[in-house]
């Protein structure tokens, strides 16, 4: 260290997350282990819904996107209409642990892709106290490949625009497959997804998922761009 410079402190961090089927926690934990790694001091938050619904009922409220599903996918200035205007459905959590956030250096969101933002997060990101001014770095699960539209704008830009509204912003964006998807009976929905996967990219899904080269790798990138921007950062709050 040089002479007369103050010793760098840890980097407070804290990772909230959802998960239903345990992907994203598994994806929370990796994370956390990686972050205390690289120096951090990492605090976690679960959220747990006070009452999980019936797999049937929950994907009632995103019905409507289907019919114009086309339109949505075919169709930039749409999707920026409908992302302004689409309902996000919520669903009530147990109470937060930590529901002052403002002592946080950087905080990651965690959530399963239910199209949009689960429900559980988006309670979490109406209720949470002192986002205003922080970096929130997103992390995801879903069952397909990084399509660029359908996965990947579909959740980060909705996201992207709650963070705004609550004065945060989104510091970074990880996407893992879980090649895990819970309709209908027989896998349908996953059968779909793999062979996207392979129509899409020329790869099997397994290889984006966190047993894969490119899941692994995003997962890497992505921690590693949390350090630099907290070692490039100059204004971490006082300790204590
Ligand atoms: C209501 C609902 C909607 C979903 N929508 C999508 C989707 O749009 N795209 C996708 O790839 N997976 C979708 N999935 C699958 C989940 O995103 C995926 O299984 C995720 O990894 C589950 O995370 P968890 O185990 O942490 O709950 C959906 C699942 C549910 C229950």
């Amino acid at each position: 260290m040089t002479q007369g410079t103050a010793p760098a402190r840890s980097p407070r961090i804290l990772i909230v997350h959802y998960s239903r089927s345990g992907h994203t926690a598994r994806l929370a934990r990796l994370l956390a282990d990686e972050l205390v790694k690289r120096g951090a001091t990492v605090d976690c938050e679960t959220l747990v819904a006070e009452r999980e619904w019936n797999k049937w009922l929950l994907p009632l409220p995103l019905l409507p996107l289907l019919p114009l599903l086309p339109l949505y996918l075919l169709w930039p200035a749409f999707r920026r209409v409908w992302h302004r205007v689409y309902w996000q459905p919520q669903q009530a959590i147990r109470p937060l642990r930590i529901s002052d956030v403002a002592g946080y250096d950087q905080i990651l969101l965690g959530t399963p892709k239910w199209l949009y933002i689960a429900y559980p997060v988006a309670r979490w990101l109406a209720t949470v106290q002192g986002l205003a001014g922080k970096p929130v770095a997103a992390f995801a699960t879903f069952c397909g490949p990084p399509l660029q539209v359908f996965e990947i704008e579909m959740l980060f830009q909705p996201l992207a625009a709650r963070l705004d509204r609550c004065g945060a912003r989104l510091l970074g964006q990880l996407a893992v497959s879980s090649d895990f998807h819970p309709y209908f009976f027989y896998g349908e929905m996953r059968a779909l997804f793999r062979c996207l996967s392979r129509r899409c990219f020329g790869r099997p899904l397994k290889d984006f998922t966190l047993d894969g080269p490119l899941g692994a790798a995003a997962v890497a990138d992505f921690c590693a761009a949390l350090s630099t921007a907290w070692a490039s950062s100059g204004n971490l709050p006082d300790q204590g």
